[in-house]
């Protein structure tokens, strides 16, 4: 995929003061000391995650979704490792095309702001979003954290006043060079010039205000890059910073004047130019971790879930900033692809804006949770439609989860309802009793299952973990199948034995699937883990001892009663040419034997 946003060779821009005549911070003789700093506390089990926050000049989408639902699974890992986990979403309620649409809605701007943020809130809410901190720009903590940061920047001498001449983007807040701007008409057939990444409307910008003095960061910032191969991740993102690095970096521009944008945060100190929309976000991720007094448990363990579409202002601007501030750089900024419908960005104008609340009203919050974490690839776009989701849902969710569970807890099979007895003369360590060798290579897959996963969601890479689950669910479905336990005489003790072991090592199977699922589908892993009677402090990722009885260990299982039965653990979708977006009709499960 090409990366259109690269920065041009020329900078447009004119210096009135030199930022020469400012005296030089210290912090350039030791640049990578921040970073290398990150990697010293390795017992640390504090672990700091954040979503980017969203603008409130529209309703949330599917793409925002995206980002929540994967920060969240990180974070719910964790929380089953044991870290002590912070996780910070919320709103980015300042800059110009916010005031903007404000007035566009005719109401003020603080109204408005709380008017959007509480959509997104109750968005996140409904899905399942477990965040730990909400945090919104116009709010008092925000703004103190904002005018330190600034002040600390400006005390080094790395802000300057000077003057921007160039294109800026409002709707994408963003500063453009002449080669990442083109042609185009705009609905009237005017000609216009616009972003070449983003599609969005550019103007030509003249004005004094504050500079940042960014370009003295090109070299620290590819130390660290080149020292942290793993802190974009993807790689191939990774690359692309890599590559606007060694291009022309020019000082960036950190303010607008008042007269322009009114709504945000002054520069203190000069009521006259009012903080760009950028350094004001970005200063969030501080704001949550308690800058600028209490942030020190949280910073140095900070992680950022972003899009594609801002990777520049998170892995060249914000740690040149942090740099400049002399804060340890985030850990890892993990970088997602976005979600087309159609195989065209989402956008008002083309009505193809995916509601996600819609979405997760239809589909269920697990529903649209598994979907798009087992669909969304980071490193590429992904097409949405209706149709993607019941199928998926159906044949993962439905049929193969569910019919398992149905199968291994159906009172048919189990009528004590109870966890029953492993064999190990039926099912020995040696070949020699019932088990043949398929069934020894799906025990290897499930045990080996636990490190797999965790491979993957530490590389934010959900999809190849749900596809590693869905895969060792289907052989434990074939495994059911192959012995097919309904076929055996109950009144035989040795067919008894062999049936039980058979029920014993299925439901290990979906003990197993049921903890590593809980990040992704929290309420039909509960539901699952229910059924089989795991207690609530026997969910963690310690309790991912796969089989304790085929190692001659107790299982703590072993005889308990199963919990109730509370209905299928995921309900098909009827109707999969959902499409035309109507709302569709769930029934039960298939019932297997
Ligand atoms: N406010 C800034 C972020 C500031 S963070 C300090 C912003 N907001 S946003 O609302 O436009 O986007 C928020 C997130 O949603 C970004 O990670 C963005 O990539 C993501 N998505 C927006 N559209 C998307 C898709 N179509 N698909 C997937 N994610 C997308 O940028």
């Amino acid at each position: 995929m090409k990366f259109p946003y690269l920065f041009a060779t020329r900078a447009v821009l004119r210096f009135q003061q030199s930022p020469f005549l400012l005296p030089v911070p210290a912090l350039w003789t030791h640049p990578r000391s921040a970073a290398l700093s990150t990697r010293l506390c390795k017992d640390d089990r504090s672990y700091y995650i954040t979503t980017p926050i969203f603008y409130v000049n529209a309703s949330p989408h599917l793409g925002h979704l995206y980002s929540a639902v994967l920060a969240d699974c990180l974070h719910r890992y964790k929380l089953l490792q044991g870290f002590n986990s912070k996780f910070a979403t919320g709103t980015d309620e300042h800059g110009l095309k916010i005031q903007q649409a404000a007035e566009a809605a005719g109401k003020d701007p603080m109204t408005f702001c709380t008017d959007v943020s509480k959509q997104f809130r109750h968005l996140f809410d409904s899905c399942n979003i477990s965040y730990t901190d909400y945090i919104r720009t116009t709010e008092q903590r925000h703004h103190e954290a904002v005018e330190h940061f600034w002040s600390v920047l400006w005390n080094k001498g790395l802000i300057y006043k000077g003057s921007y001449e160039g294109w800026y983007s409002t709707q994408d807040e963003s500063f453009l060079m002449p080669s990442q701007v083109g042609d185009a008409l705009d609905s009237l057939g005017k000609e216009i010039k616009v972003s070449l990444e983003s599609g969005h409307k550019v103007e030509w910008m003249k004005e004094e205000n504050y500079m940042f003095r960014l370009s003295a960061f090109q070299s620290p910032l590819l130390d660290w890059l080149r020292g942290n191969p793993q802190v974009v991740q993807p790689d191939r993102f990774h690359q692309v910073v890599l590559k606007w690095l060694q291009e022309d970096l020019p000082d960036l521009s950190v303010s607008r004047q008042r007269s322009r944008l009114q709504w945000g945060i002054p520069v203190p100190g000069d009521d006259e130019q009012t903080i760009y929309v950028w350094v004001d976000a970005l200063v969030n991720y501080l704001t949550v971790a308690g800058y600028p007094d209490k942030h020190n448990q949280w910073w140095h363990v900070a992680r950022h879930v972003i899009g594609k579409d801002i990777l520049k202002f998170h892995a060249i601007y914000w740690p040149a900033f942090l740099l400049g501030a002399g804060l340890p750089l985030p850990r890892v900024i993990h970088v997602h692809s976005h979600w087309t419908v159609g195989g065209k960005k989402m956008s008002k104008s083309l009505g193809n804006v995916v509601n996600p609340l819609d979405r997760s009203q239809i589909f269920t919050a697990d529903g649209m949770r598994y979907f798009l974490l087992r669909q969304g690839v980071p490193d590429s776009d992904c097409d949405y439609t209706d149709n993607k989701v019941a199928k998926l849902l159906n044949a993962e969710l439905a049929d193969s989860l569910g019919g398992l569970l149905n199968r291994c807890t159906a009172p048919a099979l189990n009528p004590a309802q109870v966890y029953p007895s492993f064999c190990s003369q039926s099912f020995p360590r040696e070949q020699g009793g019932r088990a043949v060798g398929e069934d020894y290579l799906m025990l290897d897959a499930v045990k080996n299952l636990p490190a797999v996963v965790e491979k993957h969601y530490e590389t934010m890479h959900v999809y190849k973990a749900l596809e590693a689950i869905n895969a060792c669910v289907r052989l434990t479905n074939g495994f059911v199948q192959r012995h097919a336990p309904w076929k055996l005489d109950r009144k035989d003790s040795e067919d008894q034995r062999w049936l039980d072991t058979i029920i014993h090592i299925s439901l290990e199977c979906l003990r197993i699937y049921g903890t590593l699922l809980q990040p992704v589908v929290p309420e039909t892993s509960n539901k699952l883990l229910s059924r089989l009677g795991v207690q609530p402090h026997e969910r963690s990722s310690t309790a991912l001892n796969f089989l304790p009885r085929y190692q001659g260990m107790d299982c703590p299982f072993e005889g308990r009663a199963l919990g109730s039965d509370c209905g299928v653990l995921f309900s098909r979708l009827e109707n999969q040419n959902a499409d035309k977006q109507k709302p569709m009709k769930t029934k039960k499960s298939a019932n297997f034997k």
